[in-house]
């Protein structure tokens, strides 16, 4: 009794209840509490479990994790949410001996009760502002559904869209990728880590996943430090001085070692020279699965593996809680290893305020409060309007005039209900009420005098055609067909990595009859990535890009079809025109016998079957109106490593319409210590021009825009001729020339 009593009053000092507690640093706070620990309860704090929920059931089928909560002997549980849920396992875990709170993880990827557009999308908005606001949204409903932590941002970068994960990412650009990350962390953890509107935020997956082998989930990544350091790695560096809490290592091996054991990533990169205080959870099982890479015999050899090289946390895989009290025993994995990931994983549960108060994040106020909140809803909207690509419009068939007589809605997605959510989404029983199909936002958006006809056509894989007959009937009896085709949800995320990415011919199939009645037609498509649709796009005369835009899906739909919303998203991957042309990315090098174009294939780098460039370029993105670009001009033609220069150019709004154009600064090295790529995002500004306006938007180059990893891994810039690109996408540009001076 007297040393419970003890133990008891040492936890109460470690947790702050004792008001001197209150000056104690976080640091010292949880060395109080590291202390007091067992070796069995510091590897307890290492081990995640998944919350075998369901909605109304127990908390798990077992027994066995509610003992393990009670024992102290685990740390944080994942897919658990709700305050009801949340409070009874911490209940639980406030009857352990030191009374140390679970962390509860999720994968808020683009929205919990509101979804928001995929981030693929909202990478296409280019809008940074609003995409933080989307995060903060997300993390403000899951902090209410008593959620501490989410697995988001993944900020992998990919140049394969036959990976199916692109749809949770920011595209091929680790200029873009990086500000969208630091953004959806800022979003994510809000003003200050530990508000209880405010969530970790797990920069994901550490690292390379995005350049799986044939963009094969979960297949081996092989690429040089260079093009580590150069393209995938800015992206994480960019979270991490945005303060994301938390990484996650991807299941990958990077260059024949798993990721979850990749000391060169973990402790040389993260924790050595990017000097990272949070910790590192592994990806589900990863930590197991690394005798299945055959890097390890079994999971006490795993459980060493990753500890030693840097892996905090272990999710679900049970190696840590199973092997590490005896690795730490018989000497193969120091105590100090073990104490470091406890500092880290304590460290962030006192940032969460979660010592102090356990419940903080169980307010059944505050979960009610958020949980319809139109303001949430009016952000998704203006997020999802953002994210809508117009790929075409010949003849200015858009936008849609609202006194159009007849409109036939026809395809698979026109009433689709959580087809618009996307992979990583959640489901609720008032879904079909509350997400706004397309059908229902153009049916709000039309006035009296129009007819709306619906057929669905066909299905989205199935090859039968029964339902085109009806389609063919509606589009006679329509001025207009809007049409609405492409992947379903479960078509595009992890696991989901497709040989084909082309349109379903039973898709196309029912355009190309639809296109023969003569018509108009507008087609949009709803994909995770980017898919092929040649013929779609040179015989379709309005085509939109619609991927999965979320809750407010028809709302934002509708306002772009009819005008109220002039769309001005831009492509944040290319477009490849074959699977046979991936990986096709706009930041490559010249190699030594450039095409110079389509035509020329003598001895050359090029197929003789199809031309080098995608069929739509990173960055491209059309108006309903149109924009200009002339006078582009350099405040000096030689920029010294002290200096700056300013690069201006004009853009004009030529068309009838109001409309926002992103310009995009792009440059390219023209020699270097090794090849440099033939363009490089380096900046882009988002202008709003009214139709006849003109605006002079303007850039500042720095040397240190210009620097790149050397073969030696320096990141310097050289002196030398520099070309400078600006314009609205990454192919039609305006060109201007420097060179930077050594001195
Ligand atoms: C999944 C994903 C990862 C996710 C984790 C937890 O396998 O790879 O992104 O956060 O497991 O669901």
């Amino acid at each position: 009794m007297k040393q419970a009593a003890c133990i008891l009053f040492l936890v109460m000092l470690a947790g702050g209840l004792n008001v001197s507690a209150q000056k104690k640093t976080i640091a010292q706070r949880v060395d109080s509490v590291l202390r007091l620990m067992t070796l069995e309860e510091k590897v307890g704090q290492m081990n995640q479990y998944n919350g075998d929920w369901e909605a109304t059931g127990p908390i798990t089928k077992d027994g066995d994790k509610q003992n393990q909560i009670r024992r102290g002997m685990l740390g944080s549980m994942l897919n658990v949410t709700g305050v009801e849920h949340t409070r009874q396992l911490q209940q639980m875990a406030m009857q352990s001996r030191l009374k140390i709170p679970l962390l509860f993880g999720q994968d808020i990827i683009h929205g919990y009760r509101t979804t928001f557009p995929i981030p693929l999308a909202e990478a296409a908005s280019w809008d940074i502002e609003t995409i933080r606001q989307s995060a903060r949204v997300a993390g403000k409903e899951a902090a209410a559904a008593g959620v501490h932590w989410t697995f988001a941002p993944m900020v992998d970068i990919a140049r394969d869209p036959r990976w199916g994960r692109v749809m949770e990412g920011a595209g091929e650009d680790p200029y873009l990728g990086s500000l969208i990350a630091a953004a959806r962390v800022k979003g994510f953890q809000g003003r200050h880590l530990g508000d209880t509107d405010a969530v970790m935020a797990c920069a994901k997956h550490f690292a390379a996943y995005g350049a799986a082998i044939g963009g094969r989930d979960y297949n081996s990544v092989d690429m040089s430090l260079r093009s580590l350091w150069e393209y995938y790695l800015p992206p994480f560096k960019a979270a991490l001085d945005a303060g994301a809490a938390t990484f996650m290592n991807s299941f990958n091996d990077l260059n024949g070692i798993p990721a979850t054991a990749n000391s060169y990533l973990l402790r040389g990169v993260l924790k050595g020279k990017w000097k990272f205080k949070g910790f590192v959870v592994s990806d589900w099982g990863s930590v197991g699965e690394m005798i299945n890479h055959g890097y390890v015999k079994d999971n006490y050899e795993a459980a060493r593996a990753a500890a030693i090289a840097g892996c905090d946390m272990d999710m679900e895989s049970r190696s840590y809680i199973k092997n590490l009290v005896t690795l730490v025993k018989v000497g193969k994995v120091p105590l100090t290893v073990v104490d470091e990931a406890v500092r880290r994983i304590l460290t962030k549960k006192f940032e969460m305020g979660l010592f102090d108060d356990p419940f903080r994040y169980c307010n059944d106020a505050r979960a009610a409060k958020e949980w319809d909140n139109p303001a949430n809803l009016a952000t998704a909207k203006k997020m999802a309007e953002k994210s809508i690509v117009l790929l075409k419009n010949a003849g200015g068939l858009l936008p849609l005039s609202r006194t159009t007589k007849t409109i036939a809605l026809i395809g698979p997605f026109i009433k689709a209900v959580r087809d618009n959510l996307g992979f990583w989404s959640y489901e609720w029983p008032d879904d079909s009420s509350r997400i706004v199909t397309t059908w229902a936002g153009v049916s709000k958006k039309v006035g009296d005098g129009t007819t709306l006809l619906y057929a669905r056509g066909c299905g989205v894989t199935d090859s039968s055609r029964a339902g085109f007959a009806g389609a063919l009937a509606a589009a006679q009896n329509a001025d207009v067909v809007v049409m609405q085709v492409g992947e379903a949800r479960d078509m595009s995320g992890e696991a989901k990595s497709r040989s084909s990415i082309r349109l379903p011919a039973v898709q196309e199939d029912l355009i190309k009859a639809i296109q023969a009645t003569g018509k108009p037609i507008v087609v949009m498509i709803n994909a995770g990535r980017p898919l092929i649709f040649n013929w779609v796009a040179d015989n379709v005369g309005a085509i939109l890009y619609t991927w999965w835009l979320g809750t407010t899906a028809g709302d934002a739909i509708a306002d772009v079809l009819f005008g109220d919303y002039n769309p001005s998203g831009h492509l944040p991957m290319s477009f490849p025109r074959a699977e046979g042309q991936i990986p096709v990315y706009y930041n490559h090098f010249s190699t030594g016998r450039p095409a110079k174009n389509d035509s020329d294939l003598y001895y050359v780098s090029a197929y003789t079957d199809l031309p080098n460039d995608p069929k739509f370029p990173f960055g491209f993105g059309l108006s309903y109106t149109n924009f200009s670009y002339s006078d582009i001009r350099l405040s000096s033609a030689v920029l010294r490593p002290d200096q700056s220069i300013t690069a201006t150019v004009t853009v004009t709004n030529t068309g009838k319409m109001d409309g926002e154009e992103t310009v995009q600064l792009y440059i390219r090295d023209l020699v270097g210590s090794v090849v440099r790529p033939v363009r490089e995002l380096k900046g882009f500004q988002q202008v709003s021009l009214r139709r006849g306006e003109k605006k002079t938007v303007s850039f500042t180059i720095k040397p240190d825009d210009l620097r790149f990893y050397n073969d030696k891994l320096e990141y310097k810039f050289e002196p030398g001729d520099f070309r400078l690109y600006i314009g609205g996408n990454s192919r039609d540009v305006r060109e201007a020339a420097f060179l930077l001076k050594a001195d």
